[in-house]
């Protein structure tokens, strides 16, 4: 079974055993209950990495809802399971008091991208995020990061913190791993219910159309409005944003000459679910 690392000091000491070989370390940073999107990401990096760590850990600091932290799935035992199948080097599982120790006062924060879409709908979530991957960078001495691009926008926060901080990590987004009806991989899919599930899908479906006619002509306004439409006639109950933004900075972008990206968040029986794909 792959070993579970429970402190800072026993990581660091494995991470400074295998670099001292010479040996590159790429991390998988979760918050477990993991899915084959994750497994995907643990993959990759085992095939790029000598040295794979997949980290598990809720971060209470990026919920800005004590009760979605407190329903958030916990599974480590079958964690466990499914990443001895890729197989990974260690599992890093520490508890929160080794995270954040009495006296932790410090926090990574991020303007500019970091500010719309989840960032005004989560408020303080991208801090803690930012802080908890930074963090995590130095607790593990990686050399590569693995991150999906459903969490586009974490993913460019990602990106422009270790660019902004001079970490010394390479970031790689991977693509969004979906299931066979197009509904994106997520930890949260088991939190919906049997008609919550039936209809997810049209999230992705109505995105998909919305970006096709873009692409074919369409203005961006109707056609996101149409998205719209389609998602509430499906029983989605609200549909908190679908934005055309520039794909690296996140800003409102009507330039069709530079990458962009549709986002979307939309509430189903009680779930928040998010996508995103490229226009
Ligand atoms: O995407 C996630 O699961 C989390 O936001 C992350 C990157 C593990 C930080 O807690």
């Amino acid at each position: 079974m792959t070993p579970i690392i429970r402190t800072v000091s026993d990581l660091r000491a494995l991470a400074r055993a295998w670099k001292s070989k010479g040996e590159t370390i790429g991390v998988v940073p979760t918050m477990g209950a993991l899915h084959d999107g994750h497994l995907s990401l643990a993959r990759r990096a085992r095939s790029e990495c000598d040295r794979v760590i997949t980290t598990i850990f809720v971060n209470p600091k990026q919920f800005n809802n004590p009760d979605d932290l407190k329903k958030y799935p916990r599974s480590e035992e079958a964690d466990a399971r499914l990443l001895a199948t890729v197989p990974v080097d260690a599992i890093f599982a520490p508890p929160v008091e080794e995270v954040y120790p009495e006296g932790f006062i410090s926090t990574v924060t991020l303007a500019g991208v970091a500010q719309p879409l989840e960032g005004h709908m989560r408020p303080g979530h991208f801090d803690g995020v930012a802080t908890v991957v930074t963090k995590l960078f130095g607790m593990s001495l990686a050399d590569r990061a693995y991150f999906g691009q459903k969490d586009w926008q974490q993913l460019q926060v990602v990106l422009r913190l270790v660019r902004d901080l001079n970490v010394p990590v390479e970031v790689v987004g991977c693509e969004t791993i979906r299931e066979a009806d197009g509904l994106a991989m997520s930890s949260r899919n088991v939190q919906l219910t049997t008609r919550g599930r039936t209809k997810a899908p049209v999230l992705y479906a109505a995105i998909t159309r919305a970006a096709e006619d873009i692409r074919s002509g369409h203005a961006d306004r109707m056609a996101i409005r149409e998205a719209a439409e389609t998602m509430r006639a499906a029983g989605f109950d609200r549909v908190e944003y679908i934005e055309l933004r520039d794909a690296e900075t996140l800003m409102p972008s009507d330039d069709p000459t530079r990458p962009r990206r549709m986002l979307a968040a939309a509430w189903i029986d009680g779930v928040r679910l998010i996508d995103n794909i490229p226009v």
